[in-house]
């Protein structure tokens, strides 16, 4: 069976306090760490002005810089932009209006983060039908499908697109829209994410997408790829401690398969 690395979708957990990546992240990162796996890591600010929630990691300073070090050896670091939607993009500039200019600076971002860093180490989030937080577009698969072409001439590592059925935070909904148009135009490595479970393998053996990430079962499941390897029983997910400020509960102290299969024993 064709099993490619399962990858953890970014998630925001609240958990940096003053902004500041602390050293319980590195144990979470690393418990979810697999040889030829990949993870994506939660939101990060590049500006004291981004900010979205209380105590999410920045990387605007020489302290959070030096504090991400440990944990970046192993994970890639997300961003946010929240110019391409029509319902949030107000601009009266060569940045709002047109479909075109909407995408325009999510595109430069791309162009000069690639010529930064080089193109095959930037990837790139888009949640063209997600409405939350007030962010909705009237046409979010032709916002979709401009981005994906407009993103092939970059050579880039990857784009990962939140399913449409995904329209909500946690919901799921039944939708005739389809990530295979937007995956068909994207020549590179496609990700695909929200709502799967083990049925993740078949969107990628029917090549619906490359690879999956998976949000709230790795948050839960700190050896999903494993699990999933064995087909063992998953943990369940606790959404009351997602976004505490704990440094272990609801982090990391979900059970590993092999620490279930000795307590069952015990
Ligand atoms: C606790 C939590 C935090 C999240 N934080 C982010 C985030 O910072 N940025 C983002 O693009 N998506 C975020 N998401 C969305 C996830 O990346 C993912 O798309 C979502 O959980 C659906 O996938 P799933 O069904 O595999 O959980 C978050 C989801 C959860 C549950």
């Amino acid at each position: 069976m064709d099993r490619r690395p399962v990858v953890l979708a970014p998630l925001t957990r609240q958990r940096s306090y003053g902004n500041v990546p602390q050293p319980h992240a590195i144990l979470y990162y690393q418990q979810r760490t697999t040889k030829g796996g990949l993870l994506i890591a939660e939101a990060t600010g590049i500006s004291d002005t981004a900010q979205g929630y209380k105590d999410t990691p920045g990387i605007w300073t020489k302290e959070q810089v030096e504090a991400w070090k440990p944990i970046d050896l192993m994970v890639l670091k997300s961003m946010e932009l929240m110019f391409l939607k029509d319902q949030v993009n107000d601009r009266t500039d060569n940045y709002g209006g047109s479909l075109e200019n909407r995408c325009q600076f999510a595109l430069e971002v791309v162009q000069a983060v690639g010529d930064e860093i080089g193109a095959d180490k930037v990837g790139i989030r888009l949640s063209p039908f997600a409405s939350y937080s007030e962010a909705a577009d009237s046409n979010p698969e032709a916002l979709a499908l401009y981005m994906a072409n407009a993103l092939n001439k970059f050579g880039i590592l990857y784009c990962h697109m939140v399913e449409p059925r995904m329209v909500k935070l946690g919901e799921k909904f039944e939708t005739p829209n389809s990530l295979r148009p937007i995956r068909d135009a994207f020549k590179g490595t496609f990700i695909a994410a929200s709502g799967y479970n083990k049925d993740g393998n078949k969107a990628v053996s029917t090549g619906y997408t490359d690879l999956v990430a998976y949000g709230r079962l790795f948050l839960s499941n700190p050896d999903l790829p494993r699990r999933f390897e064995i087909d063992a029983p998953l943990n369940k997910y606790n959404r009351e401690t997602f976004y505490i400020s704990d440094p272990v509960i609801g982090y990391t102290d979900y059970p590993f398969s092999h620490q279930m299969s000795k307590s069952l024993f015990k």
